[in-house]
């Protein structure tokens, strides 16, 4: 699957977020190497802290349905349409890494009715992730 039709599905999903109290969406959409794709929205609490990201939504339910191993992770976000870069937070990137390293990772946007996309290793985001 291309990157930009990856960022689609993530736009799609970022729809379904729960926001109430940042009003700030993020949608994922996680391919696995099977093909398959997973989205992902932000769920929010009222006690903030538990929270659960778009990009960990998407990975627990492919983790759900048995699939451990992934291509790529397309990652958007804003309060209203996609206006900047949403970089996945630490913790989204430990969960992944767990999953592997070479996982790619595209940060997407729309500008002017263009998609924008930014993409890296999540080694690079992530250099000497811990490992158990
Ligand atoms: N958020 C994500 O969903 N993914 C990230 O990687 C960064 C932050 C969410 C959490 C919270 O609902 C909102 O963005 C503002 O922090």
């Amino acid at each position: 699957m291309e990157n930009k039709d990856l960022i689609k599905l993530a736009i799609e999903a970022k729809q379904n977020a729960h926001v109430p109290y940042s009003r700030f969406k993020v949608g994922a959409a996680l391919l696995t190497k099977s093909g398959k794709v997973y989205q992902g929205a932000n769920m929010e609490c009222s006690s903030y802290g538990m929270t659960v990201c778009a990009e960990r939504v998407a990975l627990v339910k492919a983790l759900y349905d048995g699939e451990k191993e992934f291509e790529k992770i397309a990652v958007v976000g804003g309060k209203e349409d996609e206006l900047t870069y949403t970089t996945p937070c630490g913790a989204c990137r430990q969960f992944l890494a767990d999953f592997g390293v070479e996982l790619e990772v595209i940060m997407g946007y729309m500008e002017d009715n263009e998609l924008k996309e930014k993409v890296f290793k999540l080694k690079e985001l992530l250099p000497e992730s811990f490992e158990l």
